[in-house]
């Protein structure tokens, strides 16, 4: 089972950028705790804060890779481009997200990505990407 994690812009900064909201773990850290406690996943990550290199990796992995986990953050809510590329591909993404995005501001309550994925699971923190490896391998 080969599965990447694809994380949008500002995800590099977790742990330090707003911990009120996305937790003051580090996504390395969790990161290393997710490759521990499914080490029977091949995990792979990546982030970007472009959005043409986030198109350009779901390109890439996306009709080789048992499954893409996507956190495409602020571009979640704006990006057709994405939105399209995860249509486009044969590997089934689910898109997760930190915090729960419908409690939040009304333009957060927009998805591009949704239409287009397997799942979306929100609002259970970092967990959130370790129930969507557990929904790949269930
Ligand atoms: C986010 C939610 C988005 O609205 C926000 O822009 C992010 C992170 C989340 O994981 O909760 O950057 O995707």
């Amino acid at each position: 089972m080969k599965l990447m994690i694809i994380n949008g812009p500002n995800l590099n900064l977790l742990g330090k950028r707003e911990p009120e909201v996305y937790g003051s773990t580090t996504f390395e850290d969790y990161f290393n705790q997710l490759r521990e406690k499914f080490p029977q996943v091949e995990l792979e990550y990546y982030q970007s804060n472009i959005e043409g290199e986030l198109i350009g990796k779901i390109q890439e992995v996306g009709f080789d890779y048992d499954g893409i986990i996507l956190n495409a953050a602020a571009y979640t809510h704006t990006s057709v481009g994405i939105g399209d590329a995860v249509k486009a591909v044969e590997t089934p993404v689910i898109e997760v997200h930190i915090s729960n995005t419908h409690q939040r501001e009304e333009y957060r309550h927009v998805s591009y990505i949704s239409p287009g994925a397997k799942g979306v699971i929100l609002g259970f923190g970092l967990q959130s990407y370790d129930l969507a490896i557990q929904s790949f391998l269930s």
